[in-house]
């Protein structure tokens, strides 16, 4: 079954909880985390998702395009993450292991993003030895919403679902960037399991339709 995530990267931030609401038929709620470093943009902190936290039950997807993400891992897992990805292009992968150890230690969920630049074969060693709950294929050059999808990951997105479903079945492929109900189908049909959607859903007069649409 396919689980929708909207971004909430495309919001009306002086409007956030009626924006959230506005969701609710989604199944994750999609947190984007920019630190001006990783990316060129800045967006959210803890104390943001503390309130969204607070006002809402949907499970919370933070995705963190931060520079040496173990330092932040507990800021955010106290805030009221359900699960936290972080790039593996963020840190050595000894520090990338231990943010995912310190998410362990938390009790929240743990994933690993990749940049459209990064071949499948990098998630390996995260899915084997680190467990991974959640393997993220950027669609997109992180950093902003709204960017057209980049059909060229689709073979990697299929790449990972076989190392998936080899090394650990139960964990999740979230494809991240430029979806709409045509590229949905498409990263569905190449194995994700979850799409995380922004401008296809707070652009539409309706969202909850738009997030129906994308379930195809
Ligand atoms: C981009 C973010 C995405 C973004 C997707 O760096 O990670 O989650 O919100 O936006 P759309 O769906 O508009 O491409
Ligand atoms: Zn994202």
């Amino acid at each position: 079954m396919i689980k929708i995530a909207p971004s909430i990267l495309s919001a009306d931030f002086c409007n956030l909880e009626r924006d959230i609401q506005r969701v609710s038929s989604a199944d994750w709620l999609h947190v984007d985390v920019m630190d001006g470093m990783f990316v060129p943009n800045l967006t959210i902190g803890p104390p943001v998702v503390q309130s969204i936290r607070a006002r809402t039950e949907m499970f919370l997807d933070v995705h963190l395009m931060v520079e040496k993400p173990v330092r932040l891992v507990d800021a955010f897992a106290r805030a009221g993450a359900d699960l936290l990805t972080v790039h593996l292009e963020a840190d050595m992968p000894p520090a990338i292991h231990a943010a995912l150890a310190e998410m362990d230690r938390l009790g929240v969920k743990k994933g690993i993003a990749l940049r459209p630049i990064t071949a499948a074969e990098a998630v390996i060693p995260y899915l084997c030895e680190a467990q991974a709950d959640l393997i993220l294929v950027m669609t997109v050059e992180p950093g902003f919403g709204g960017q057209p999808f980049l059909a060229g990951q689709l073979p990697k997105i299929q790449a990972v679902r076989r190392y998936i479903q080899r090394y650990r079945p139960e964990c999740r492929l979230e494809v991240d960037g430029g979806i709409h109900p045509a590229t949905a189908r498409q990263a569905a049909e190449a194995g994700a399991d979850v799409l995380v959607a922004g401008s296809a859903v707070y652009s539409a007069p309706d969202p909850a339709a738009a997030i129906a649409a994308l379930r195809g």
